[in-house]
């Protein structure tokens, strides 16, 4: 018997049934569900909207559903729609009708959906959240270790100017903490609770918002009822959050592709991580890295199927809100698996720093430098200067050579009446030398790097102990209800529980 069975005279086709279901991505809140309820139970008592021998019944029946759950003995049945109604029946069946049958009292599946949603959302935030820093750190601890290497640093895929291996690697971890930031935010929309909005608006019972919160270890509530159960821009916030950090790591798995080719060869990928071919014997391809980048486009699929669902919607709830749940926890399985292994990867990867100083050294990376030589020393206009250079360049590559030959680049600046000794030349084009002298605030030199460096891992501390500190909060919340239910389940008054 379906609970809302009473209005109808006919049954639910069986086609409508399967449609309706929810239960598939339900099950990733049965814990939740039963948290929720507990706390409302607890709340509905200690307003003596339910007497507490109800309530008793009530959260025996629930315990014994975490047991069942623990033990891989309860199992969702899409007949009954949902984990809320799967939830309740369960405490039904149990405690009886003249208990059970009070637990939802003052409550919704509309307002409970969006509890339970909430619930997992923030957890997974914080996964995510601390995935994120674990791989800044690594990026930052390769930086460490390679504050003087020197590559190529490049613009349109082709080499720019010379720049240091740190300089790249911190690149990544810098916009990564703006990835957390935002996270952040998400969490923060999150984590205010919608219980008690109920249907629409709110109930006539007098019950207590703000217990429930506490007992659920949200940071407050969404007041308005009927604007908590319309809007979802909590998820659209998360998942937009999700796809902003995947465009990061996406772009990181670009350049650990590029980077890898033998034509770059500037990094060696472990075996861990690559992927051989099925007919080429000398393949070692990075598929991780591709397939994160793959489905970084997924992510975004997944976004605009969330918005697009939203958009349009009038006010109050619609079952339309249903598709909400797939594509944003689908999103988080992405983001975090992708997190796992670049991790992995990145932490793993072999630098070829030889290969690396030899690409930054051919060609003409350091022509930058050279002009801005003539301008400080020769008081050279810089157009002028970026002109003479590039004239030198085009006559050193009709000879074949490039800024190595410095004898060739003195005679060439001689003719243009521009006296640099090729002693000083080498100094210039020395791309070790340039990554130094780039010591403008947020530029490649070391000093720079290591001042970034410094900041990020303040910044990481900082947030490291913010989660931590999110974290207790949902398991005291945790402790704060399993006491109670504890207590009430030994006979003790919620007067002498609940302060
Ligand atoms: N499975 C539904 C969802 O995910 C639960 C809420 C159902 N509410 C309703 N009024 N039918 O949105």
């Amino acid at each position: 018997m379906k609970p809302w069975s009473g209005r109808f005279t006919g049954e639910t086709a069986r086609s409508v049934e399967a449609y309706t279901d929810s239960t598939k991505v339900d099950a990733r809140m049965i814990l939740e569900d039963a948290w929720g309820s507990e706390a409302h139970a607890i709340m509905l008592a200690r307003q003596e909207i339910i007497s507490e021998q109800d309530l008793k019944k009530i959260l025996k029946a629930l315990k014994q559903l975490r047991r069942d759950y623990t033990a891989g003995r309860f199992k969702l049945d899409p007949a009954l729609e949902d984990v809320h109604m799967n939830v309740e029946a369960y405490v039904t069946a149990k405690a009886g009708e003249d208990a059970g049958g009070k637990l939802h009292t003052a409550r919704s599946r509309n307002d409970q959906v969006l509890t339970d949603a909430k619930l997992v959302v923030r957890k997974r935030l914080l996964t995510v959240m601390d995935l994120t820093l674990r791989l800044q750190k690594t990026l930052i601890s390769l930086a460490r270790r390679n504050s003087k290497t020197v590559m190529p640093g490049y613009t349109h895929t082709q080499a720019a100017q010379p720049i240091t291996f740190a300089f790249w690697a911190s690149s990544y971890a810098s916009a990564l903490s703006r990835d957390v930031s935002r996270l952040e935010g998400a969490y923060r929309t999150t984590n205010k609770s919608p219980l008690g909005a109920c249907a629409l608006a709110g109930t006539s019972h007098p019950i207590d918002r703000k217990l429930t919160a506490r007992l659920l270890g949200f940071d407050g509530l969404v007041e308005h009822a009927l604007d908590a159960v319309s809007s979802r821009d909590f998820m659209a916030e998360s998942l937009s959050s999700l796809a902003i950090l995947m465009n990061s790591l996406s772009r990181l798995a670009e350049d650990i592709i590029l980077f890898s080719t033998s034509e770059f060869g500037f990094i060696t990928l472990s075996d861990e991580y690559t992927t051989g071919s099925s007919i080429m014997p000398q393949k070692k391809n990075p598929d991780v890295a591709e397939l994160l980048r793959g489905r970084t486009g997924r992510v975004y699929g997944l976004l605009f199927s969330l918005l697009s669902t939203l958009k349009g919607l009038s006010s109050g709830y619609s079952r339309d809100l249903q598709e909400d749940k797939p594509p944003l926890f689908e999103a988080f399985d992405v983001a975090e698996s992708s997190l796992a292994v670049l991790n992995g990867m990145v932490d793993s990867m072999k630098l070829n720093k030889k290969k690396m100083s030899e690409s930054a050294a051919a060609g003409f990376l350091c022509a930058t430098e050279l002009a801005d030589y003539l301008v400080r020393e020769k008081g050279v206009p810089f157009r002028k200067s970026h002109r003479m250079v590039g004239q030198t360049i085009k006559a050193l590559i009709k000879k074949g050579q490039d800024f190595s030959d410095v004898a060739q680049v003195e005679a060439i600046l001689k003719a243009k009446k521009i006296e640099v000794a090729a002693k000083q030349l080498e100094k210039i084009l020395n791309p070790n030398k340039a990554v130094y002298a780039h010591s403008s605030l947020g530029g490649t030199s070391p000093r720079e790097v290591g001042k970034i460096i410094t900041s990020l891992k303040n910044d990481i501390i900082r947030r490291e102990q913010r989660t931590r500190k999110w974290e207790n909060k949902i398991a005291l919340a945790q402790k704060m209800t399993a006491r109670a239910a504890a207590g009430v389940l030994a006979g003790k008054p919620l007067s002498k529980l609940l302060h």
